[in-house]
């Protein structure tokens, strides 16, 4: 039986295509059946329903500093689909430890560095200007502390002379897509737990 996903995004969505593309081999392990939004245009959706999956829109605005209300209402859309493991993939929003206490070692986010250097914004800025000669992505099991939970996949790219933030994250990306659906293969096969 393949695991139910969901995909949590706020913008492009890049690594949710990623993750879609890697579901269509018959041998993979998940599929996705579910994109959410906390972001109405955000351009993945569109992505999304090209791909024939359904998406959902839980807008954070009218639950304005209510964390805990945005998040139930997102939990509720996800039980609704038969959720089974939720991956973050530029989902900017900050989840209240009820929520990831709730889907503990079935909730999964790629990040973009070598955690656990570089919690946090701004990663390939921050990289360049500290210097750094290796970076990178990783895919980790959320917990309440920001970019901390126990690592499932990582790989290092090189910082090149003469890089900047675009060329860095550009080769950051393609790491990206190659790591997170792996991860959510060994996730899926209950290869690592969270
Ligand atoms: C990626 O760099 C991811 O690591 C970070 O946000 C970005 C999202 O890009 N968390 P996309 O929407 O998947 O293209």
């Amino acid at each position: 039986m393949k695991k139910r996903v969901a995909i949590l995004i706020s913008g492009r969505g890049s690594n949710m295509a990623a993750l879609i593309d890697a579901a269509k081999d018959p041998a993979y392990p998940a599929e996705i059946l579910l994109v959410l939004s906390n972001i109405a245009d955000a351009g993945g959706l569109e992505r999304a329903r090209e791909a024939g999956i359904a998406t959902e829109v839980v807008e954070h605005k009218p639950f304005g500093k209510d964390r805990a209300a945005f998040d139930r209402a997102v939990h509720a859309v996800l039980e609704r689909h038969r959720t089974e493991i939720v991956c973050l993939a530029g989902f900017l929003r900050l989840l209240t430890p009820w929520f990831v206490e709730r889907w503990s070692g079935r909730l999964i986010n790629i990040h973009p560095s070598l955690l656990p250097a570089l919690k946090g914004l701004d990663t390939h800025a921050r990289a360049l200007a500290a210097g750094a000669t290796q970076h990178g992505a990783t895919v980790h099991f959320v917990v309440p502390e920001l970019d901390s939970g126990p690592i499932i996949a990582q790989e290092s790219v090189p910082v090149l002379p003469g890089d900047t933030e675009d060329t860095l994250a550009a080769r950051v990306l393609a790491v990206e897509h190659r790591i997170y659906p792996l991860a959510l293969k060994r996730v899926a096969q209950g290869d690592v737990a969270g």
